[in-house]
């Protein structure tokens, strides 16, 4: 069995299942060598995934989550500043109690009306039309606007700033246009108009709330704030695109399960959510790096030593899931780790779950007969999972309520 789980080719046509099965039966923390770096411990058991991303004393999130170290990759190489989510406690609980308000499960469920009626105008604009990229036209649509509503910002510019994460995502020259770096910066550049936006009429609006927020009774300055609005674009966008697609290719796959749900679709969507986010785990990885030497499963980790969470392994383990590879939408309970755990764990999970379930009512009582045009076409990243495109035919059908 070849194992590569860097190349991001290895990604590009799904997760890599018969490699993460393999790595789980024979060495669960296997040495992974990487061009231009020092290689890395990868991670792909549940178990021991589940312990890593809890334990920050031993595996500390910065420099960086990404496998490459900062300069290389987004947002690690700011000088002293760094995104919550390359920051470890306490540095962390302070920045992220700056948020935390908005995406409590109460803030998520109020939440839910407007969303419904987002899901609706989404799939209104491509009904009549029969046919349509369900990754740009569909489920791409929903988290930009989350975003851009919760940002206070217009929903066109949201959608706008979701293309960019695309770009950020990708192995380079993969995604036509822009690079990684010039993603970044055009965010960037958006970020700063939105400062001034905000500074000068300021609103009910999270980007408002941001600008006025202290840590240790200090203002957030300019390069803070565009590295919340850079982390809060990019961790909400493609990732639950990413599940809505792929989580409908589940249901065409396994027409069994989809007739089951659609028996009683409002009863049946919760457990079918959970199973969907298992079955795609759009975040394919988040690294650690260890702060003094460790012993995990049996394998001598030096301090200094990057410790990469395969995600999408963790959640097919056999160990931890019944029939692990069938997709199984009734599956309860269902202690997915889609979401990460510990510190880190999905701040915005409340609101994925809310906006997933409006697309998906409305999805799946609307466009009937839904087929595939042509086959997916996967986003090689071996950071987020998930078709690039995915042209579909469907016939109208009735509104959900
Ligand atoms: C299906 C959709 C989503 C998936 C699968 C997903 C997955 C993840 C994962 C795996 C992590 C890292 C957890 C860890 O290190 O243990 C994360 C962190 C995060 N997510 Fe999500 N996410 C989704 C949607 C969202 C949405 C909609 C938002 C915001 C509106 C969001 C905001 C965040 C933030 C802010 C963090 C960083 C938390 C921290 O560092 O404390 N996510 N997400």
């Amino acid at each position: 069995m070849k194992i590569d789980l860097f190349d991001p080719q290895s990604f590009a046509h799904g997760h890599p299942l018969a490699q993460y099965d393999w790595l789980r039966a024979n060495d669960p923390v296997h040495f992974q060598a990487e061009p231009n770096g020092p290689g890395y411990w990868a991670v792909t058991r549940f178990q021991d995934v589940w312990d890593v991303d809890r334990n920050f004393q031993a595996f500390s999130s910065e420099p960086t989550i990404m496998i490459q170290d900062p300069l290389a990759e987004v947002g690690g190489g700011f000088g002293p500043y760094k995104m919550m989510l390359m920051m470890d406690p306490p540095q962390h609980t302070a920045f992220r109690r700056l948020i935390r308000q908005e995406f409590t499960v109460p803030t998520a469920a109020d939440k839910k009306s407007r969303m419904q009626q987002l899901a609706q105008q989404i799939v209104d604009a491509v009904i009549e039309k029969g046919e349509c990229d369900f990754v740009a036209q569909v489920a791409g649509e929903m988290p930009s606007y989350v975003i851009a509503e919760l940002m206070g910002m217009p929903l066109d510019d949201g959608r706008e700033l979701y293309h960019l994460t695309e770009a950020i995502h990708a192995a380079p020259g993969t995604v036509p246009g822009l690079s990684g770096g010039e993603a970044v910066m055009k965010m960037f550049e958006y970020g700063r108009k939105l400062i001034e936006e905000k500074r000068a009429r300021p609103k009910d609006d999270l980007a408002t709330k941001l600008l006025q927020a202290e840590v240790d009774g200090k203002k957030l300055d300019d390069i803070e704030f565009l590295l919340f609005f850079l982390l809060l674009i990019d961790a909400g966008g493609d990732t639950t695109r990413n599940l809505l697609s792929g989580g409908m290719i589940a249901l065409l796959e396994n027409p069994e399960q989809h007739r089951w749900l659609m028996a009683d679709l409002p009863g049946r969507l919760a457990s079918a959510r959970e199973e969907m986010l298992r079955w795609t785990t759009p975040v394919i990885y988040m690294r650690r790096t260890a702060k003094h030497d460790v012993d995990l499963a049996g394998q001598k980790v030096k301090a200094g030593d990057k410790v990469v969470m395969y995600f999408g392994s963790a959640n097919r383990d056999p160990a931890k899931f019944a029939h692990a590879d069938r997709l199984d939408l009734s599956r309860t309970p269902n202690e997915h780790i889609a979401f990460g755990t510990g510190p880190h764990g999905c701040l915005g999970q409340h609101i994925a779950r809310i906006e997933i379930d409006a697309m998906l009512m409305e999805v799946l009582t609307r466009m009937q007969d839904f087929r595939l045009k042509a086959p997916p076409h996967w986003l090689p990243s071996n950071f987020i999972s998930g078709p690039q495109t995915m042209p579909v035919t469907f016939a109208p059908g009735k509104r959900a309520s």
